[in-house]
């Protein structure tokens, strides 16, 4: 049996797995001796002081950013360096920035079309009912054939969600995906993200809305100075953080 073979037939073993990755920008040190594991269907919140390398921890893992070194492995398979192999990781591990980067000057359907054509060779009027149904689920079909410019911040973000599912990715990562948006958007994105954690997504998610963190995460990582400081349920790390950078980082942002 080929060592493929074995990965693919592990249900117990982790989805997406770092270990001791370690990663410098010039002389900062930003991801320092990172293990982190999470398993298929978890929900996993990155919260911490900015600056602490949550971003940066997220590049790695659909290798926007490469390492110094370490292992990060999605799936039991290592991350490929280049090529083909990596388009294809890519696309096993759907990204939801902070911004919305929707392609301007395409259409709301095509921008959801768009990716399963080109990368999965997908016949036209295929991708094109798939884009209808992912922009139902997420509330934004009867903006089908807009520009993303003619959209609220809020919807684009949705958008953005239905584009990376559209890739049927193994995990999704959201890089604080409402922190741009005004406040009255914040939630409809959020009720997407939790609807898509109660069906079974594996999702990695940066994010500053603590009410988010408590509701849909099975648990907290909170990274500080490049490092894993702790990890814990939701309760325990918001009623009983353990290290004194927790809280603080907890006295700050739950109080204003
Ligand atoms: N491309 C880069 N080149 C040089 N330094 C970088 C680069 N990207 C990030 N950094 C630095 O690495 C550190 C970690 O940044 P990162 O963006 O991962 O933090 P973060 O926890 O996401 O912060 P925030 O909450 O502000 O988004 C910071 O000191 C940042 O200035
Ligand atoms: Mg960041």
């Amino acid at each position: 049996m080929s060592e493929e073979k074995i990965y693919r037939t592990d249900d117990s073993r982790p989805l997406v797995e770092l270990t001791h990755v370690e990663k410098h920008f010039g002389d900062l040190h930003v991801l320092k001796d990172i293990n982190l594991k999470v398993a298929k269907g978890e929900v996993l919140v990155v919260v911490g002081p900015s600056g602490s390398g949550k971003s940066t921890m997220c590049r790695t893992i659909n290798r926007l950013e490469t390492i110094d070194s370490g292992d990060i492995r999605i799936d039991g398979k290592p991350l490929p360096q280049e090529g083909k192999e990596l388009a294809r990781l890519r696309a096993e591990v759907g990204m939801v920035f902070q911004s919305f980067n929707l392609f301007a000057n395409k259409t709301i359907l095509e921008n959801v079309a768009l990716a399963p054509i080109r990368v999965r060779h997908m016949a036209k009027k295929e991708a094109e009912d798939q884009a209808m149904e992912l922009l139902a689920r997420v509330g934004v079909d009867s903006q089908a054939s807009k520009m993303p410019a003619q959209l609220s911040g809020g919807q684009q973000q949705r958008v953005a969600i239905a584009r990376a599912l559209a890739m049927h990715p193994k995990v999704m990562l959201f890089d604080e995906p409402t922190s741009a948006l005004d406040p009255e958007m914040v939630n409809e994105v959020l009720d997407v993200m939790i609807e898509l954690a109660h069906e079974g997504m594996t999702m990695i998610c940066v994010t500053h809305e603590m009410g988010f963190a408590r509701r849909a995460a099975d648990r907290i990582v909170f990274m500080a100075d490049g490092q894993i400081l702790e990890e814990a349920s939701p309760d325990e790390f918001f009623d009983h953080p353990k290290s004194e950078r927790a809280k603080d980082f907890l006295s700050k942002i739950l109080t204003h």
